[in-house]
């Protein structure tokens, strides 16, 4: 598993003061342009996935569509997509966020999870955990419940985990960096 990592890591291209100066902005157009690559990561996270055991998979927009929608359709179970603002048509939950950079909101459709279903939240990329907090929010708010949050990657050292945890939110990620 340590290559397949190592080829995964080497997909993501590290682009300096995007899209402000001091961030480290992490690239993966190059990993999916890479179909070996991509399958490797595909399939390491399904691993994970499969260990939460979920009725559900919840990824956000946009990056998480990437990795939620494949992970969806290998688990057979339903994907719920969270939106940003006036995406969703029918009725939605909304909740209020900050980002790494900026604050944004995210929606949710109301009728879009059973309550008491078990919730995986898929995105590519954990840094502050403002989104996936935030996404967690819209999950708790349709009466389902959170059984984890799975990424590509972890930015340690800017706090994701540890928030997420104090909402007792388990991150599990590919890569931490
Ligand atoms: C990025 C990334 C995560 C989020 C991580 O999304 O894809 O969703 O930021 O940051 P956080 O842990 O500090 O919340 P972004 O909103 O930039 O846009 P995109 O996915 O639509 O490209
Ligand atoms: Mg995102």
């Amino acid at each position: 598993q340590g290559t397949a990592l190592a080829a995964i890591d080497a997909a993501i291209r590290i682009i300096p003061d995007f899209p402000q100066p001091g961030i480290l902005f992490r690239d993966i157009t190059p990993l999916l342009a890479d179909p070996k690559a991509f399958a490797l990561a595909q399939a390491l996270l399904l691993e994970r996935a499969r260990s939460f055991s979920p009725d559900a998979i919840v990824a956000v927009e946009a990056r998480g569509f990437l990795f939620g929608a494949p992970l969806a359709l290998d688990l057979a179970v339903p994907l719920v997509p969270v939106r940003k603002p006036g995406k969703l048509p029918a009725d939605t939950h909304s909740v209020d966020y900050g980002l790494e950079y900026g604050t944004d909101r995210l929606e949710i459709h109301s009728d879009a999870l059973a309550r008491g279903a078990r919730v995986l939240l898929v995105d590519d990329l954990l840094a502050t955990g403002g989104t996936v907090r935030a996404a967690a929010d819209l999950v708790e708010r349709l009466g389902a419940d959170v059984v984890g949050a799975l990424f590509l990657i972890e930015l340690t050292g800017l706090g994701g985990a540890e928030r997420l945890a104090e909402a007792h939110i388990g991150v599990s990620a590919l890569l931490r960096c």
